[in-house]
This record gives structure tokens, C-alpha cells and sequence, in this order.
């Protein structure tokens, strides 16, 4: 028993002085795995622990020291091990090992869309605002040349907030139109970015918000040709040269004479297919001069003239990046979201 203690004591005291003259980390490795290693000095002594001499007490006493004199070479091996020469303690860093990218965060897809559409009218001087998504009956209806009664009403079914009847959820992004004009008078070129909402059912095309950019010019001798010239050059930046639009006619209560924009479909060159519905071309927005009553309903006088003009966000992104369900958007699935780096 005793010899086997002094044996101990008599590694634990080689390594500690062997370790303190800084070996090298090859030769510490070596060192280890000759007093810890599974064919090492200390299971040596282990093993001896099952030896029939001992009685009980002695096996206990025995089994005490040799797990202390484990804990403590271990102990002095790992410090030696975060020691390295010339440094600091401090975990063992091997920068020869290839780094790994953080995670980042990036815009999603309707975000970008947005942005991308209004930096390309900031381009043609515009500038951009903003307004509320909860609006007056009078900003997102009336002023706007739609009075209570008018049938296009049913075009937008509105959310109206219960307990203030008058209050609603925008069903479009032109009462900002309204809010501007009654602010600050012409020349001036806005365009309005923002969320709208419709008490529409939810399928692949449609969902009961969606998002808009609206345009408004007003100024001196602005004609419908200008209207045409500014879209078709936003059009050309936002989907390509080749880029074509065409105007149809339309009604909006809020524009005289209207107008639906399309764009020529790019995946089978206006000839029809699957993608524009055989039509060759693809609706991407409203517009028109806007109406005499709207400039009266702020106050402007007569003879004011401008264009307007409002495209959906969603539709947009849709074509621009071949989507063809609008609830993707919504679902924050990572691996759609990381699509758009
Ligand atoms: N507000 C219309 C809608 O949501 C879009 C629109 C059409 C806006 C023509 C305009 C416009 O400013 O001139 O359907």
C-alpha cells in the first residue's frame, strides 16, 4: 500500500515538473497520454485496485486517492493545453480552420419590390410619403370623387372599424393623394408606398391586405402624354429595355379619362400563354388625369391639372420574379424568403 501511494505521488510530482519546463505541444501530448493515456501510467495503478491483498478499507482508501490524482493530472494537462506560447490564456484558437459566415437578415421580397419601384421614381423626381392605414370615409372615399351611393364603391370592400363608424382600413393607398393636396398646393410629384386592406376572400391572387404604390403629379400643362412617358420609363428600368406598356381604357371615379396599364408578357412575347391568361398582356395598374372633383374637394382651383396612378406591389413582385401564389408572401417560410438575397 504504501509503495503503491509513493508510485503516485511520484508521478503526479514527474509530470507537474515536466509540464513546468514548457514542453513543447507534441511532447505534452505525449506526456498525457503516458499518464492518463488508456494504456497509461494511472490505469496501472487502477488496474491494481482489483488486487485480492486489499481489505476493504484499504480498496476505498486506495480507489480515494488514485481518483484525486486523476483529477489533478487531468487538471494540470488541460491548463497546459491552454497555454500556448507567446499568448495569452485563453480557449484554444486554430485560425487555420476555414471561418463561418454569420447568419444575415435580409428585406423581404415585398419590401424590396417596393423600394425598387419607388427608387426609380425618385429617379424621374418624385418623392416618396407616406400616410396612415386607418382612414376617414371622407380621405379614402368622398374627396376622392366616390360619394356613398356610387356603385364602384363595391369594387373596394372596405374594413370599418366597429366602434367608429366613420373610421376604416384603407381599401387603397389614394386618400394620401387627398392628405397631401390639402397640405401643400402644386408643383409637385409624389409617390405613396404602402399597405391596404379588402374584405376579400384569400386564394392564390388575393388577400385581404396587399400592398400599393400610388403616383400623383400636378403642375402646369401636365398632359396624359407625360403620364405615359413616366410610366413606360419606370417600366423599362423595373423589368428590362425591351419593356413594353399599353393603355386600355378604363373608369376610376378619381381619374378623366382612365386608363389600365399593361405590360407586354415577356415569357411568351404578347403571343399568349399560361402566365398572361392567352392575352399577351399582363394589367399591372391604374391611371388617369385626375378628376376636376378632386382637385375642388381640396380646395385647388380650376383649371389644375395632373396625372395619377396606383400599381399593386404584390401583382408586381409576382411577375417580376415568376410567384405564382399570393399567400407565399404571408407565410414567412424561410425557404422561400431565402430566395431573395
Ligand atoms: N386606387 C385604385 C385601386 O386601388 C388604383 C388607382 C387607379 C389609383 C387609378 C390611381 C389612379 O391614382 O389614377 O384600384
Amino acid at each position: 500500500m504504501e509503495e503503491l501511494l509513493r508510485g503516485l505521488e511520484g508521478l503526479l510530482g514527474e509530470v507537474r515538473e515536466k509540464l513546468s519546463g514548457s514542453p513543447d505541444p507534441q511532447a505534452a501530448e505525449a506526456l498525457r497520454l503516458q499518464a492518463l493515456g488508456r494504456r497509461g501510467r494511472l490505469n496501472e495503478y487502477f488496474s491494481r485496485l482489483s488486487e485480492p491483498q486489499w481489505n476493504p478499507k484499504e480498496r476505498s482508501a486506495l480507489g480515494q486517492r488514485l481518483n484525486a490524482v486523476k483529477k489533478e493530472l487531468t487538471q494540470l494537462f488541460d491548463e497546459r493545453l491552454t497555454q500556448r506560447p507567446g499568448a495569452s490564456r485563453g480557449p484554444h484558437l486554430d485560425l487555420t480552420l476555414p471561418g463561418f459566415c454569420p447568419p444575415a437578415g435580409r428585406l423581404h421580397p415585398l419590401t424590396q419590390t417596393t423600394d425598387r419601384i419607388t427608387a426609380i421614381f425618385r429617379g424621374l423626381g418624385f418623392s416618396a410619403v407616406e400616410g396612415p392605414e386607418i382612414e376617414t370615409e371622407e380621405n379614402n372615399f368622398e374627396a376622392l370623387n366616390i360619394p356613398a351611393d356610387h356603385p364602384s364603391r363595391e369594387s373596394f370592400d372596405t374594413f370599418y372599424l366597429q366602434s367608429l363608424p366613420k373610421l376604416l382600413l384603407r381599401s387603397h393607398t389614394s386618400p394620401v393623394q387627398i392628405r397631401f393636396m390639402k397640405a401643400q398646393g402644386p408643383p409637385f410629384k409624389i409617390v405613396v408606398p404602402g399597405r391596404v386592406f379588402r374584405r376579400d376572400a384569400v386564394d392564390a391572387s388575393h388577400c385581404f391586405q396587399f400592398h400599393q404604390v400610388e403616383g400623383l403629379a400636378v403642375g402646369p400643362g401636365i398632359t396624359f402624354g407625360d403620364l405615359k412617358g413616366t410610366l413606360l420609363a419606370w417600366a423599362k428600368q423595373m423589368f428590362g429595355g425591351q419593356a413594353r406598356l399599353r393603355f386600355r381604357p378604363h373608369y376610376f371615379p378619381f381619374t378623366e379619362p382612365s386608363a389600365e396599364g399593361d405590360l407586354a408578357c415577356s415569357l411568351c412575347q404578347s403571343r399568349g400563354c399560361s402566365v398572361c391568361g392567352q392575352k399577351g398582356w399582363l394589367e399591372i395598374l391604374g391611371c388617369g388625369m385626375v378628376h376636376p372633383a378632386v382637385f375642388k374637394a381640396v380646395g385647388f382651383p380650376a383649371g389644375t391639372v395632373g396625372f395619377a396612378f396606383g400599381m399593386g406591389v404584390e401583382r408586381i413582385a409576382m411577375l417580376k420574379y415568376g410567384i405564382n401564389d399570393i399567400r407565399l408572401f404571408y407565410e414567412n417560410d424561410i425557404r422561400f424568403l431565402q430566395q431573395f438575397p
